[in-house]
């Protein structure tokens, strides 16, 4: 079995409940808040499947406690090949539907750029309304969001879809 780290960054804790909801739905994963578990960048490196969950702040920002190990990252560039990652992520389509859940894609980038394969987890645009999102792909989020604040009654049934098409597709 491959291992599994979710590492997730949760301001209002939307996106920390998504992470244990997926934990609970994937055996074996380990949850890593980024608030209070995470130390440095080896952390990241200890998991062959990555789910990295943020939600969206700013300018489509990924949450705070994600700032610093995105930057490190970018700076000491490690070598992220041969890992599985996902992204998944709160927002509000409705307040800020000119960068939904934008963060998704910034952290993307950055992954794919450190030699990640992160072409799992894509989810359809359908059944969203927004007018832009820095996450969206070819016609797809490149990763789950949840967006409690306007959808809450599809955040359960999203994560269970979502769990089930990463087991599929990553073969966990
Ligand atoms: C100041 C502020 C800026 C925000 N910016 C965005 C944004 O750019 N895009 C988005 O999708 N949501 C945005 N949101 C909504 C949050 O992402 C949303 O409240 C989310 O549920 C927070 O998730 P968390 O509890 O996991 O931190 C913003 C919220 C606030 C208060």
């Amino acid at each position: 079995m491959p291992s599994i780290g979710i590492f997730v960054g949760s301001s209002g804790g939307v996106t920390l409940e998504a992470a244990e909801k997926l934990q609970e739905l994937l055996e074996g994963s380990e949850l890593i808040n980024m608030e209070e578990d995470y130390d440095d960048l080896e952390q990241l490196g200890e998991y062959d499947v990555l789910l990295i969950g943020s939600s969206t702040w700013g300018q489509g920002d990924p949450q705070r406690d994600w700032v610093d190990p995105l930057f490190e990252m970018q700076n000491d560039e490690p070598d992220f090949s041969g890992k599985k990652v996902a992204f998944f992520g709160a927002g509000d389509q409705e307040s800020h539907p000119e960068e939904f859940v934008s963060a998704l894609g910034k952290m993307k980038d950055i992954f794919t750029k450190l030699g990640a394969d992160t072409a799992f987890g894509s989810w359809p645009t359908e059944g969203y309304s927004y007018k832009y999102s820095f996450a969206e792909r070819d016609g797809k989020f490149c990763g789950l969001p949840v967006d409690d604040i306007n959808q809450e009654d599809l955040t359960e049934e999203r994560l269970q879809k979502w769990a089930a098409q990463l087991k599929s597709e990553m073969g966990l």
